[in-house]
């Protein structure tokens, strides 16, 4: 069956971690190995150094419409993986959140130094939501960083995950010698060379002869004693449990040294799941339902103005998406067609003629899709589990330019049905609040209204705590609650009530006064009436 044989030739994924970890630098030791670039450097790195809206415009600008990187397709061994790009700075945290509802498993990145960090936690919350498989891959060991036992420890208690170490490092920082494979008892020895792509592993038939001695020499008994406490302390690693997102295997390496860059990626196809399906308002929707089916996750817009288009991205989750063939689009009601889809492999961008689930599609848009939207084969369903996060930080948007007051609005809404920040709306009148993660996208949205819509605006701070998404099966006390809570009850995109808490303070005697009402952080895509 030709489905069934294109979904298991697939594994689609992300990288991710706390900026600085080595997120860019495995990605392009991943590329080096799968054989899609020849040289290192060839992967650019997004991140934004300065927080400054010139700089990330600049990187915008350079990445371009075809925005080569977002989604990165090469093949290793019988595979093709799909590696998902997720941006490096953590004001458009949202965006890497988004991206994780596309993939069906994710390499997470820990500095050994520094071990689990803020991100890094909030980053697992997002893949807990959905279960999502982690493989754990601890880097820079050429470096001085924390004990590995330790290090282990933290993964657990803080990212409330179990753990299984699949390699072991031998030494750390000066006198780090490789790691010793647990699984089929080779030696991977670590040399620090960035231009070489291949490791040097050698197979050591017993543990306790002496050949151990022959290539780490003192460090042997060392080894011989860790190796015989991992497997008293930690259970044997379980394929079933990693799928099902409770068990993490853990492996050492540094990626900037190419090392333990090949166990990964061999591991990584072994286990890594083949694409899964996903829910939707009517039902789980697997890969192999003969009819297409997938869902916008991101919207790349073109930010320049002489070209307006935008890119939405689509993750294909069920049956094949054929060129030039006509999809429903649920939400607004029509039938669209695409004349040049785009996939995406390494640096180039391709048309494609069809895709498969775990694919990622790009498709010209002039302004039907937002993120979340369903696009189908005629059914009317529509994908769950794309949701909202509370911003961080509450902006009043106010017009400078009377004039210009139909090209803020259009603005407005365009940028923020790109995800560029969350649009809430104050019930009493047109009054609007920008929500975002960082202080940096006020910039970019303020440059982008200006640069491609003409139109000026100012951002009034609000000093609030959270968003928080109110459901409740008591309508009278929703009521109640939006009658005396006035300005502070705005609502979202898709016009669902959100509670603006002023405080931690407020909001714990909000839950207390009106515990008929609840109080969420973050909201699942709201499922819309959907017309045929
Ligand atoms: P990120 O995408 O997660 O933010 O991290 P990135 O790969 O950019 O890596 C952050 C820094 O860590 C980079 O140094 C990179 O060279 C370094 N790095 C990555 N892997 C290793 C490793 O295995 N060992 C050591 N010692 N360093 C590593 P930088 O100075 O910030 O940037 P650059 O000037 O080297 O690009």
């Amino acid at each position: 069956m030709e489905l069934q044989k294109e979904i298991n030739h697939r594994k689609t994924f992300a990288i991710i971690s706390h900026p600085d970890a080595g997120k860019t630098t495995l990605t392009e030791k991943f590329l080096l190995f799968g054989g899609a670039i020849q040289v290192a450097g060839a992967v650019k790195s997004n991140k934004i150094k300065k927080s400054a809206a010139s700089d990330f415009m600049d990187i915008e600008r350079q990445r371009g419409i075809s925005v080569a990187t977002s989604v990165m397709a090469f093949h290793h061994r019988d595979k093709l993986i799909n590696l998902l790009d997720t941006p490096g700075h953590k004001d458009f945290a949202e965006d890497t959140y988004r991206t994780l509802t596309a993939v069906d498993s994710v390499v997470l990145v820990i500095d050994c130094v520094k071990g689990v960090e803020e991100q890094t936690e909030r980053l697992m919350e997002v893949c807990r939501m959905r279960d999502t498989p982690v493989i754990i891959f601890i880097n820079k060991m050429d470096l001085e960083g924390r004990d590995a036992f330790d290090l282990l420890d933290e993964l657990e208690e803080k990212l409330n995950i179990k753990v299984r170490p699949m390699s072991w490092p031998i030494g750390i920082g000066a006198t780090f010698k490789g790691v010793y494979k647990l699984y089929d008892g080779n030696l991977n020895l670590f040399e620090s060379d960035k231009q070489r792509v291949s490791e040097h592993v050698v197979t050591i038939d017993d543990i306790n002869s002496e050949e151990l001695e022959k290539y780490i020499g003192d460090a042997a008994d060392t080894l011989r004693e860790e190796v015989e406490l991992i497997n008293g302390v930690y259970d044997e690693f379980d394929n079933q449990a990693y799928n099902e997102g409770k068990l993490a295997p853990v492996f050492f390496g540094s990626a900037i040294n190419n090392f333990g860059i090949q166990e990964l990626l061999d591991k990584f196809v072994e286990i890594a799941p083949a694409p899964k399906g996903r829910p939707s308002n009517l039902r789980l929707v697997e890969p192999l339902e003969p009819r297409f089916s997938g869902f916008v996750f991101k919207i790349h817009a073109n930010i320049d103005p002489r070209h307006r288009d935008r890119i939405a991205f689509v993750r294909v989750v069920s049956g094949k998406f054929e060129r030039n063939k006509f999809y429903s689009h649920p939400r607004i009601g029509k039938q669209l067609k695409f004349a040049n889809p785009a996939t995406f492999m390494a640096s180039a961008k391709n048309v494609v003629d069809e895709a498969f689930p775990g694919d990622v599609i790009g498709l010209y848009d002039t302004g039907n899709f937002k993120i979340g939207d369903t696009l189908t084969e005629g059914e009317s369903l529509q994908f769950k589990g794309i949701p909202s996060f509370s911003p961080e930080i509450f902006k009043e948007l106010v017009n400078k330019d009377p004039m210009k007051a139909k090209q803020l609005e259009k603005g407005i809404r365009q940028l923020t049905e790109e995800g560029v920040a969350q649009l809430f709306f104050i019930e009493s009148g047109s009054r609007k609040i920008v929500g975002t993660v960082g202080e940096l996208q006020f910039e970019v949205i303020q440059y982008r209204l200006e640069n491609e819509y003409g139109a000026k605006c100012e951002f009034q701070p609000k000093s609030y705590y959270k968003a928080c998404w109110i459901t409740t099966t008591n309508q009278a006390k929703l009521d109640e609650f939006k009658r005396l809570k006035g300005n502070d009850i705005v609502t979202d995109k898709d016009g669902n009530d959100v509670f603006l808490a002023p405080s931690k303070f407020l909001l714990d005697m909000e839950r207390q006064n009106y515990p008929e009402l609840e109080f969420h952080f973050t909201s699942e895509f709201k499922v819309e009436e959907v017309q045929d």
